[in-house]
């Protein structure tokens, strides 16, 4: 395959096929339905076109503007191939000419989309957080977990340069010895626009803490190397929508909150969350018993983004700042090269049929850190995440074995 930058470029559309090397791509190996196609759904058809391997196959959204505004933009990128419009859910799952169905529609519907795909013999990508509730989390990982394909969940900030570059010196390098303590940091703008506002209401996102941090808590969690044991928080609307009402309801999402986690082997872990900020900062801090390090991604609104690592060895080794970041082209395809990684390890597993992660468990205690977290606020006192978690819950039901 030639090379990405030289592939896109429109100045070599007059050349024949047989005259493309550098410029040249492979036949899709994949092609992909897609559920729900708003801002995601649409982000995920720019980065599946991008990582080179898969075609949009066909679409499905109720919304006639949604499925519209990807066929004029996303889907042109593969143009004159134009993807099928799905009338149905149904139809979109049993269509026999998709490998995968990669599911991007709002929050409360995942478990019910979940519950059709999984009918069909497809692999699955499903947008995080997996369910608005740790009861639906539950069932949707051990839909999953019997399901005949790899099910995937879209977690990828653990494909930001800057949280990448952070596991590769945690995991790979053992930059910091031991893991102690995890604070990370969220401090950006109000939610934007969605279909129907859904994402203003805890009805339909599961709480600002499940919604947007299952992320930071994902991150947390896997940096613990442990589950979180007991979390205690707080927090409020305090600036935004507090005067937004959409079909006779009033916007109830919290906009700041912190929480503080403990960890069943130790690790302690703290998470601040504003979202009323002129700009976006995340942050993540892990001291060790051999280093510190301390990444962070920010850019005040309208300016361009700034990643930087900076690891504190002390005498143990060098110290160093460094500033990861993806190539234009990559960084612009959403998330800031996230979900362009997360497609390139999607038609990994497509291929080799195993999952590199992150794995169903991850997905599930991403959303129970969440909960617990949301629990914790409305009881005004720390909760037991044991506690929470869904009646008869086994852990061997969050492991997938694909035969
Ligand atoms: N991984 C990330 O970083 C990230 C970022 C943003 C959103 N998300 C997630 O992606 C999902 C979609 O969010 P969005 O920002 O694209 O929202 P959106 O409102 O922009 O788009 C959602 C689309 O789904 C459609 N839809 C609703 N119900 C449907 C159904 N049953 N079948 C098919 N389509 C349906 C809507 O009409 C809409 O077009 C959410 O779960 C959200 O949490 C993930």
């Amino acid at each position: 395959m030639g090379n990405r930058v030289f592939r896109g470029l429109k100045t070599f559309g007059y050349l024949e096929d047989q005259d493309r090397y550098i410029s040249a791509s492979a036949a899709p190996e994949f092609s992909f339905g897609f559920i729900g196609c708003g801002m995601m759904g649409q982000e995920h058809m720019r980065n599946a076109l991008l990582a080179g391997r898969a075609s949009i196959g066909g679409i499905f959204d109720p919304a006639e503007k949604s499925a519209a505004h990807a066929l004029q933009t996303a889907c042109k990128e593969q143009m004159p191939l134009m993807p099928k419009v799905y009338q149905s859910l149904e139809e979109a799952c049993a269509d026999p000419a998709t490998d995968a169905l990669i599911i991007a529609t709002p929050n409360f519907t995942h478990l019910e989309v979940m519950r059709v795909a999984v009918r069909y013999d497809k692999a699955i990508f499903l947008e995080k957080p997996i369910a608005t509730t740790l009861e639906d989390a539950y069932e949707v990982c051990r839909l999953a977990a019997n399901h005949s394909r790899v099910v995937r969940f879209g977690l990828q900030y653990r494909y930001k340069a800057i949280y990448a570059e952070a596991i590769s010196e945690v995991f790979e390098r053992n930059a910091v010895g031991r893991i102690h303590s995890i604070n990370m940091l969220e401090h950006r703008f109000p939610f934007l626009d969605k279909v129907g506002q859904w994402n203003k209401f805890d009805a339909y996102t599961g709480g600002m803490l499940i919604e947007k941090c299952c992320h930071y808590f994902d991150l947390m969690n896997l940096f613990a190397g442990s589950h979180p044991q007991q979390v205690f928080a707080v927090g409020n609307q305090a600036v935004n929508f507090r005067n937004f009402t959409y079909a006779n309801k009033k916007a109830d999402g919290l906009d700041q909150a912190q929480v503080s986690i403990e960890y069943a082997n130790g690790v302690i872990g703290g998470f601040s969350l504003c979202m009323f900020a002129p700009g976006a900062r995340e942050e993540l801090v892990l001291c060790g018993d051999e280093g510190r390090i301390q990444v962070s991604e920010q850019a005040q609104l309208g300016e361009e983004n700034h990643n930087q690592i900076q690891l504190w060895s002390g005498d143990n080794a060098a110290s160093r700042t460094s500033t990861p970041t993806y190539p234009p082209h990559i960084a612009r395809a959403g998330h800031h090269g996230a979900t362009f990684f997360e497609h390139v390890a999607f038609a990994e597993d497509l291929a080799s049929g195993g999952n590199t992660g992150p794995s169903l468990a991850d997905g599930f205690w991403s959303v129970a850190l969440g909960a617990a977290a949301q629990a914790s606020i409305k009881r005004r006192q720390a909760v037991d995440v044991a506690e929470i978690l869904p009646q008869n819950f086994d852990s061997a039901d969050l492991i997938q074995t694909i035969t």
